[in-house]
Parts: C-alpha cells; structure tokens; sequence
C-alpha cells in the first residue's frame, strides 16, 4: 500500500465516521462487520495523531464567511466536539463581517471597509457587539452545546480578556489589541469546557471596539502557546494570484509572507489573517492554516491526516 493510498483510506474513514453520526438513525446492526473492522482500523491509523495532539491546545478562528449554512455551522460544532473528546483542548475564536453586514443593510446603513477593515462609528459599534456577541456566539455555543454542556461563549470584554486601543482615528471604533489576558480562557480550559470567543475589546475607560477576529485569534494562540492556529474561511487557502485558481500556496514561510505583505500583494480580508498568521508563528506558535471552512470537516482532515490541505504557514 502507498503512502497515498493509506492517506486516502484515512480521509475516506474519516467522512465515514462523521457522516455515520449524522446517521444517528442508522441502526449499528445494519453495517457489515467489515465495515466495523474499518472503523476500527481507522481509529488505529489516526492514534499517532490523537497522541500528537493530546493536551495541546488549538486556537481555530471561525469566520464569518465560513459559515455559509447550517450543516456547515453543525458539522463544524461536531469538529470542535470530537478534537475535544479526544483531548485536544479547542479554542474557538470567531468573525462575522458577513453577518454584521446583513444587518447593517437591513437598518438602512452603509458599510465601508478600509483595508480590509470596516470603518466603525458609535451606531455600527453597537450593531457588531450585538450580532458578534448576541448572535453569532450564541448559535456557535448553541451547536456545540447539542452535543453536552461543553462551549462557554465569552466576549473580550469578559474578565478583561482583550485590553484594545484605536486602531487608526480614520477607522472610528476598530481597535488593535494592546493586550491579551488569558486567565480566563485557561481557567474555562481546565474546567474541560470550551471557550467561544467574540472579538469585541475595551480600553482602560471601558470603551468597546471591534477587532479584526483575525487579529485576536492570532494574538489568543500566541498568548495561550497554542500549538496551532487554523483559520476557517471561504477560500482554498492563500492564492499567489487570487484570479488563478491553480496559483494556491500550499506551505508558506513568515519571510515570504512579509515580503507579501511589504509588496502591497495582498488585498482584502487576506491582509489581516496573513498579518495574524505572521505575527503567531512568530511568535512561538508552531503553524498557522488556512482552510475553506466549508469543506465538510477540514479541521479534522487537517488534524488527524497528512494530507497537507489549504495554506500552511510556518517559521
Ligand atoms: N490572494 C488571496 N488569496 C485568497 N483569498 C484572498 C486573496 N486576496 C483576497 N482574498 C479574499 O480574502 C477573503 C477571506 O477573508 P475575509 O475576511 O473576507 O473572510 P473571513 O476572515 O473568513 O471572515 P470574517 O472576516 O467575517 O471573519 C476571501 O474570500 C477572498 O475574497
Ligand atoms: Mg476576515
């Protein structure tokens, strides 16, 4: 058997497992014992990894533009359930730029974006802290929570999670983390549950802003030595160019990436998640990933094969 071929039959086994707990109905009876046995040696072939990984923890930053649907948002809840189950420690930090654009346009105001960033005065503050905090929490928490009293939803406003500061005058209430405290995150860690991070911040006055969940998730996983940072958005991963599908960057290094960065190449929402994943793996975090979160189960995919999917970041 190739390399290729095992990798194959672990992915195949994989979406397998998942898709037989969509399957609850399913009575066990009715499979074969082969399939059984499948089963079984798939949960062999995947203890290297589940060894690997126990006890690390894994920042993954859900975005906004992931969340394309409700078997997405469920599957990715029962991603985060089973990297805990087996003893992955998951901490999941998310977006909504989407989201908070919808009701914008249904309360009749504009959205403008300045690199990749959405200029924010007091009203469009107060709209991000209710969709990210009020709602896009709510249902990661909810999801999870299907599955047992795991996901403790926390914004970083919480237990001074995220001191924030201006950002850039020009840009109203988008803030830059000046700090991050995880005490808090690791007391909810120890106690085995899961925190679900929104990314609103407050200054020294109590002033809220919204940051970039890009930028927090990286800073989270630097603060917290995470192992990783996976970052699940709408794209394949980093394009060399974005208008060649065939240009996608399977490994990339921080130099390379700067140099990116300092060119003006990138553009959008990629700006602040290449920033993020730079300043991470700078920083002690061993790599950074980006995947298209829609993609059923990519996390565990990334996690528990040696497929190499999406972009990979590293020192
Ligand atoms: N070179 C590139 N390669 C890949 N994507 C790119 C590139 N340049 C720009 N992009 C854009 O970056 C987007 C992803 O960032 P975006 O901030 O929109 O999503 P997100 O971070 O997943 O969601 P949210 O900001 O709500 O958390 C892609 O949808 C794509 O349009
Ligand atoms: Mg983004």
């Amino acid at each position: 058997m190739t390399d290729n071929d095992s990798t194959d039959k672990g992915v195949a086994a994989i979406l397998r497992l998942v898709s037989d707990a969509d399957e609850k109905e399913m009575p066990s009876e009715s499979r074969s014992i082969e399939e059984h046995l499948e089963n079984a040696q798939f949960l062999i072939e995947i203890l290297p990894y589940i060894q690997r990984w126990r006890g690390k923890i894994v920042v993954i930053k859900y975005g906004g533009n992931a969340m394309a649907d409700d078997s997405v948002s469920m599957r990715f809840a029962e991603d985060i359930v089973l990297m805990k189950q087996v003893g992955i420690l998951p901490v999941v930090v998310h977006g909504g730029g989407p989201q908070i654009g919808a009701l914008m346009e249904k309360l009749g105001k504009k959205s403008e974006f300045r690199d990749g960033l959405r200029v924010t005065d007091a009203e469009t503050l107060d709209i991000a802290r209710m969709v990210l905090v009020g709602k896009v929490n709510r249902d990661i928490v909810g999801a999870i929570n299907v599955h047992g009293p795991h996901a403790v939803g926390v914004s970083g406003e919480d237990g001074g999670l995220i001191t924030a500061a201006a950002r850039n005058p020009e840009l109203g209430f988008v803030g830059d983390v000046s700090s991050i405290n995880p005490t808090l995150l690791a007391k909810l860690l120890s106690e085995g549950l899961i925190p679900v991070m929104s990314t609103i911040g407050a200054d020294a006055t109590g002033q809220a802003y919204n940051i970039n969940a890009d930028t927090v998730a990286g800073a989270v996983a630097e603060a917290l030595k995470a192992e990783k940072v996976v970052y699940l958005t709408d794209v394949a991963g980093l394009y060399e160019d974005f208008d060649d599908k065939k240009s996608l960057i399977r490994r990339a290094t921080i130099s390379e990436l700067q140099e990116k960065i300092d060119s003006g190449l990138l553009s959008g929402g990629m700006i602040p998640k290449i920033e993020a994943c730079v300043r991470a793996v700078e920083n002690g975090v061993s790599s950074a990933h980006l995947l298209d979160g829609r993609v059923p189960h990519v996390s565990l995919l990334e996690l528990f094969t040696d497929l190499g999917i999406g972009t990979m970041i590293v020192p």
